[in-house]
């Protein structure tokens, strides 16, 4: 266990233990700026032994937003953020940032029709009118992979230690790579080299603008979780492509928010809280009439892609960061076991920030979260928060 609390040096950047705190979006913004809260939520993390705390969905565009009070990286974010990165330093831990684009998952109507790799139904916005994604042209391709070099040249010069590129979870990079959603003719479409190939110039870029000793992360679906997206078979070989083109570590995760939300988490799904949050009776309605059809459970088990990160890690050489499901002690020695430098965590860290803490102290030995998911619901009401702590 011990040597799980031993430094590690990522691409230059001494991290005092293996554990990285996971992008969970906090819902923490007023007017699409960070507030105190998100700082707090940050400090909390570092206090709590984090070595590396991630800033979650942080746009690279204001069309990249699912909704238009998100936060993007523009300067009136990045004043904030850089004081949230000085209390992280200062309460002794570092701090990465997730950049992202949502692709044709938005109701975002002030930036006009979502962009996406093909003309794609949009589930989640059609009810704000936004029924249909726009397929992405050669200039929109260079703009976008722009933004995420511009974004994350600007948050290393804001104090940020380290950015992570999300291509998973269904959001564009991720639509990209998923022959679901990428229907393309063109060479950004078919063969998984195709489909990597705008992911792949969106990394370089981000390398190029950074430098070649600042950490860029990745986080990359193993799988969709449904037959017809990108496999276990696919994740290999674009883990590889990561490695040849700039990437520092893999984040490995997996599932498809519009469509296998919960195969990325496990557990409850908190229908009646999603219901409640819904913007208008339209949604509430279609939530109660289809949510239990629409929304696939999957059970929870510790560690539960942990059969298939192996997998990856017979692939390639570079660091990568096991996430999910990381519950107790135990789970950390088999993390650390099967060959993973480090690992990230999330609800174990939103129940109580102390957990790293009281694992290694030996007040605990497994985390009190019960995956009732309910965290997820508070992103819309406030904040992430555990409900089940007082
Ligand atoms: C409340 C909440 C919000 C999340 N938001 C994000 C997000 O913004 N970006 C992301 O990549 N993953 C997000 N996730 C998924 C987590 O990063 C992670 O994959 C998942 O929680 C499984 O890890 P865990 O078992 O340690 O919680 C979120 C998860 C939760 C619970």
């Amino acid at each position: 266990m011990q040597r799980a609390f031993e430094k590690f040096l990522l691409n230059g950047l001494e991290l005092k233990n293996r554990f990285i705190k996971t992008a969970t979006y906090e819902g923490m913004y007023e007017q699409g700026l960070p507030t105190q809260q998100l700082t707090d939520h940050h400090v909390a993390m570092a206090k709590g032994n984090v070595a590396l705390t991630t800033v979650s969905y942080g746009a690279v565009t204001p069309d990249g937003r699912t909704f238009k009070d998100q936060m993007y990286i523009h300067d009136k974010s990045l004043e904030k953020l850089e004081l949230l990165a000085k209390a992280v330093h200062n309460a002794g831990g570092k701090v990465s940032i997730q950049l992202t684009h949502c692709g044709y998952f938005s109701k975002n109507t002030e930036t006009g029709k979502p962009l996406a790799p093909s003309r794609i139904f949009n589930e989640y916005g059609f009810m704000s009118g936004l029924a249909f994604s726009k397929a992405m042209d050669r200039h929109d391709i260079e703009r976008i992979s722009g933004a995420f070099a511009s974004a994350a040249i600007n948050l290393k010069n804001a104090g940020f230690d380290a950015v992570e590129i999300h291509m998973g979870h269904g959001y564009l990079l991720s639509q990209f790579l998923s022959p679901w959603t990428n229907r393309r003719k063109d060479e950004y479409g078919g063969s998984v080299e195709n489909r990597a190939r705008f992911p792949i110039e969106v990394l370089r870029k981000v390398r190029a603008k950074t430098g070649a000793d600042f950490p860029v992360l990745v986080k990359l679906n193993l799988s969709d979780g449904f037959k017809g997206g990108f496999t276990l078979e696919d994740c290999k070989i674009v883990a590889s492509m990561l490695e040849q083109n700039g990437c520092t570590a893999i984040v490995l995760s997996g599932g498809f928010t519009s469509k296998t939300p919960f195969y990325l988490l496990r557990g409850d799904v908190p229908l009646k809280g999603m219901i409640q949050n819904g913007e208008n009776v339209a949604e509430k309605l279609t939530m109660a009439l289809f949510g239990p059809f629409m929304i696939k459970k999957y059970e929870f088990t510790p560690v539960f892609f942990l059969n298939q990160a192996k997998e990856v890690r017979k692939v390639v050489k570079m660091p990568l960061v096991y996430l999910g499901g990381v519950n107790s002690k135990q789970d950390i020695e088999m993390v650390l076991d099967a060959g993973f430098e480090l690992m990230a965590l999330g609800r174990p860290l939103i129940h109580d920030p102390q957990f790293l803490t009281k694992l290694q102290t030996g007040q605990i030995t497994e985390s009190g979260c019960t995956r009732c998911n309910k965290c997820i619901v508070e992103m819309d009401r406030g904040g992430i928060r555990c409900t089940e702590v007082s």
